[in-house]
């Protein structure tokens, strides 16, 4: 048996630990052992690489180890370093800067495929070429799309939609610009830089502005979409690259992000298509989000820490709908220890999850499961909107858009229709937070001013803290 033969049955292993660890990752519960079998195919599929370079290439066997260790070392240098300095919370915009990676890496093969591969070219192998040119088409989207994510997840450019007129037109006229250009590369494949570069520098442009027009509120699904962008990248170069492994592993991230994106349209109620093509929340008259509705709206009520204490020990069912706050003061290990304290002295304590809670989908179960909170009580949305009415208090920590009336009650609402946690149907609602702003879709939220509301000021770590201490 030759190296490439072992390797490509090793893909093949490789592939089905792929498989599997998504099938792990669906379920809290079995969502480490999904992991564990990601990082072994991927170890097996990185020795199965290692193996068809050393017994393809045409350097001597010293030199290709030398380069692939020397990559390797680097790269993953720079990834176990980021992996252990990244905040929770920066984990969107980290996913961001990694599927712009996946996009260039797609652009790079393409263009090294067209240039290495002139046999076939001669060969007329319209096949590869046009695997070439919708490589480089799809990567380059990928790429500049996943910067402007980035930048507006990390808030270093607004996150509200950029609206050029005729937006859509323009979409369209790249895409229909993009195929005519095909069919020039295709007419004549020895000389088809001219089409290809301008292919290239049309994708780019289309990349920035697909998604410099999507409105903050919708980032979540766009960085899902990106992502599965990123796996169609990853099977175009896989294709261009004759490697089955990186077509079966962009096919799954491929189809999981289109899967997931579709999930998070239902939960915030919006069409697939009009996130994608943009400015949703901005047509219509509909205010832009973090435009006119960020105004304080009548008066609100605080509380203490003490007073909270008072009220808890009086309640009998509580819920707590844990928000991005949560996240950012760290307070899920107090929270959990309040919610072990609350249950010893028989109260009910469930949580309720919005999809989209916090930065990216999972965010709080997995912060949750981090400070050991039963799973069976940590609830879905779905699956906990009901029982608010018969709930004597809901803690709302750290939590804003998630938790907005505004989202059912006022069409013009930049976030109208997005489903949320009814939280104001319990008896009492508490708000922690330090302060009146507003939450990332940047609308103010009338759940604030209710009756039944009452703020408790401060950050929600220590505000916790000192629930606990108090009772
Ligand atoms: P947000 O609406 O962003 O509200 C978070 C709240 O936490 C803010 O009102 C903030 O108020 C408060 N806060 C911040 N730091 C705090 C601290 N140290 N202590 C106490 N409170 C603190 O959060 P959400 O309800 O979780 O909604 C998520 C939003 O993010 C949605 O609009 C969603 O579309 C968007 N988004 C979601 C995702 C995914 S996939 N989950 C990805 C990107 C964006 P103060 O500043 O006054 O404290």
């Amino acid at each position: 048996m030759t190296l490439t033969t072992l390797a490509q049955a090793v893909y093949v292993i490789a592939a089905l630990l792929f498989i599997l660890s998504l099938a792990g990752l669906s379920r809290q519960t079995s969502a480490k052992r999904g992991v564990n079998l990601g990082i072994l195919g991927m170890g097996l599929a990185l020795v199965a690489t290692i193996m068809l370079a050393v017994d393809t290439s045409h350097r001597p066997v010293g030199v290709t180890l030398a380069l692939i260790i020397g990559v390797l070392a680097v790269g993953g240098a720079i990834g176990a370093w980021r992996a252990r300095t990244v905040e929770m919370t920066q984990m969107p915009e980290l996913i961001a800067v990694l599927h712009c990676f996946v996009g260039l890496a797609a652009v790079a093969v393409g263009y090294n495929s067209y240039i290495t591969e002139r046999a076939e070219r001669a060969a007329g192998g319209t096949v590869h070429l046009i695997e070439v040119f919708l490589g480089i088409l799809i990567g380059a989207v990928t790429f500049t799309g996943s910067i402007v994510a980035f930048l507006k997840l990390s808030a270093k450019i607004k996150s509200s939609p950029v609206m050029i007129p005729g937006r859509n037109w323009l979409n369209l006229g790249a895409l229909v610009v993009s195929f005519a250009l095909l069919g020039w590369f295709l007419a004549t494949p020895k000389h088809g830089f001219p089409p290809l570069i301008l292919m290239t520098v049309i994708a780019l442009l289309l990349g920035v502005h697909m998604v410099a027009a999507i409105g903050g509120g919708d980032m979540p699904v766009v960085v899902s979409i990106l992502n599965s962008y990123s796996g169609w990248a990853a099977a175009a170069a896989g294709f261009m690259l004759g490697n089955d492994l990186l077509i079966i592993t962009g096919a799954l991230v491929g189809s999981s992000g289109a899967i997931l994106s579709y999930i998070m349209c239902k939960a915030m109620n919006r069409s697939f298509i009009s996130v994608i093509l943009g400015g949703f929340g901005a047509d219509d008259g509909a205010a832009a989000p973090g435009a006119g509705s960020a105004q304080p709206e009548g008066e609100h009520h605080e509380i203490t820490a003490s007073e909270v204490a008072d009220l808890l020990k009086e309640s009998s069912s509580v819920i707590i709908t844990p928000g991005y706050g949560m996240a950012v003061a760290k307070a899920q290990y107090p929270v959990a220890e309040l919610t072990a304290r609350l249950r010893e002295m028989g109260i009910t304590v469930r949580f309720g999850v919005h999809p989209v809670a916090g930065r990216l989908p999972g965010h709080m179960n997995v912060l949750l499961a981090e400070a050991k909170v039963p799973y069976d009580i940590v609830l879905e949305m779905d699956e906990i909107n009901d029982d608010f009415p018969s709930t004597d208090v809901v803690l709302v920590i750290g939590a804003n858009d998630t938790v907005n009336p505004a989202a059912l009650d006022d069409p013009s609402s930049p976030i109208a229709g997005m489903p949320v946690l009814t939280v104001w149907e319990a008896k009492h609602v508490i708000v922690f937070k330090r302060s009146m702003a507003v939450g990332y879709a940047g609308v103010q939220n009338p759940l604030f001013f209710k009756e039944n509301t009452a703020m408790l000021f401060g950050d929600a770590k220590k505000m916790t803290e000192a629930i606990l201490a108090d009772l």
